[in-house]
């Protein structure tokens, strides 16, 4: 017999035999497990999503316990050190590694797709001029879906993948014009001669040069950084993608959804508390106070940019992105907060209350002293894994929509209310 598991019901001690899949059994095979005819069945009650995989997907793979992370099979250690981000973001969307034709291509989509609107520049000069990066990001995401009312044709795999070069590509250019705005700056527009990232840089930096350089070492540590966060399986924001996705709505304001959910502190937002975190404890003399304080804040105060869902052991990216932090600093001189991280994350490593609860460094520990460094305000950290998340978010998108497992995502709940009652007419009430 094939693998699968015998529970007993010690209700009314029926036996059921519930096939054994990939290391999982279906929810569903569980509603059979009844009491009698008027019973539901038996669901599984997993807030959070703790333990229940909601999709077969051959992107990403993460082994928490070891610290691996690979998309398409590819290491992200051989990723980062050997191929550009526009590179994964291909890979990510088609399974294979671009050729060097495949790659003039795509890029050169993204390139011509990279302008906006320029209805959309006039939404943006509507924001206050304190507006949140990410707040500008999502709801410019959002409008993009009235600029393109054929992306609605998600069934059609050339409309699809004329919406996913499209966002790729403007991406960059939101993010960059709401820096601008924030500043009073005129809006740079995309230019053919840069790179992805050095595109964005350009667009965020450039003055009054008539020649404007970017810096090729800050250029290549935003790919890499762009390539450590494309995509990161089954997260909250991502879950997010899937779950707007899954009711047929549009990309556009899918991702904008999915960016949303980044938004949040204990997700992409992480990366701008650290800074905020590292501010506030100021100098290394202070880390043993600050690291008391957030063991007895009983999971209240948290060391943020530490700990992670799926890692119990050390995020691979974080170890690559404090490789790249000496390279940026080689450039833009040392950021005094990083001492201070190294100082609190050997303390911590050392500590058993972290070592207890496997709390290891993640992606937004040392990512936002980079970006610091690199220039880049506080608030605007997420929207540089925004970015590129979106090639994620639209791969995930892709493989949610051809797979035929899938429905509209629709959680059940464990009703705890009241059963029926009469409703009182409001002056009898108290
Ligand atoms: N500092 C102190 N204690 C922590 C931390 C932390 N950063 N993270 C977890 N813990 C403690 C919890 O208090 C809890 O302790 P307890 O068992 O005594 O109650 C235990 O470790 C387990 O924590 P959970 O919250 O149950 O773990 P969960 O998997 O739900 O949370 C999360 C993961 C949200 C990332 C959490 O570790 C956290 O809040 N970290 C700080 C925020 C952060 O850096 N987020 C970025 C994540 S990476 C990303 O999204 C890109």
């Amino acid at each position: 017999m094939a693998d699968h598991l015998s529970i007993t019901d010690s209700r009314n001690g029926k036996v059921y035999e519930v096939p054994i899949q990939d290391g999982t059994i279906k929810a569903m095979d569980l509603r059979q497990i009844k009491t009698g005819p008027e019973d539901f069945g038996l669901m599984t009650y997993d807030p959070a999503f703790m333990n229940t995989a909601s999709c077969k997907s051959t992107i990403t793979y993460i082994d928490g316990d070891k610290g691996i992370l690979r998309y398409r099979g590819y290491p992200i250690e051989q990723l980062a050190e050997k191929s550009s981000y526009l590179e994964v973001a291909y890979l990510l969307l088609n399974g294979e590694l671009p050729t060097e034709g495949q790659l003039k291509d795509f890029t050169s989509w993204t390139v011509r797709h990279s302008m906006l609107h320029e209805n959309i520049k006039k939404f943006m000069e509507g924001f206050n001029h304190d507006a949140h990066p990410m707040g500008m990001l999502v709801s410019t995401v959002a409008a993009l879906s009235t600029f393109y009312p054929d992306a609605k044709q998600i069934h059609d795999p050339d409309v699809r993948r004329r919406q996913i070069y499209r966002l790729i590509a403007k991406m960059p250019t939101i993010g960059a014009y709401g820096y601008r705005h924030r500043l009073g700056l005129p809006y740079v527009y995309p230019s053919e001669e840069f790179s992805y990232t050095g595109n964005f840089l350009a667009m965020m930096y450039k003055r009054l040069e008539k020649d404007y350089k970017v810096n090729p070492v800050l250029e290549r540590a935003l790919d890499i950084l762009f390539i450590l966060h494309a995509d990161h399986e089954q997260n909250c924001g991502t879950n997010a993608m899937r779950s707007i996705g899954s009711s047929y709505a549009d990309p556009y304001v899918s991702c904008a959804g999915a960016a949303a959910a980044l938004y949040g502190p204990l997700h992409g937002g992480a990366n701008e508390q650290v800074l905020t975190m590292l501010r506030e404890i100021g100098s290394k003399e202070k880390i043993p106070a600050f690291i008391k304080d957030v063991k007895e804040g009983h999971g209240e105060k948290r060391l943020m940019g530490f700990g992670h869902r799926v890692y119990k052991n050390y995020d691979p990216r974080a170890k690559i992105i404090k490789q790249t932090a000496e390279q940026v600093f080689s450039v833009t001189g040392r950021n005094p907060l990083l001492d201070i991280a190294i100082e609190l994350e050997r303390i911590a490593l050392e500590d058993e209350y972290f070592v207890k609860r496997k709390l290891y460094p993640n992606v937004d520990f040392y990512s936002g002293i980079i970006y610091q460094a690199m220039g880049f305000p506080t608030d605007a950290f997420t929207v540089l894994f925004a970015i590129p998340r979106t090639s994620g978010w639209l791969a995930q998108w892709e493989e949610l929509l051809q797979d035929s497992d899938q429905k509209i995502a629709r959680p059940r709940q464990i009703y705890l209310g009241h059963q029926t009652r009469d409703v009182v007419p409001i002056g009898q009430r108290h």
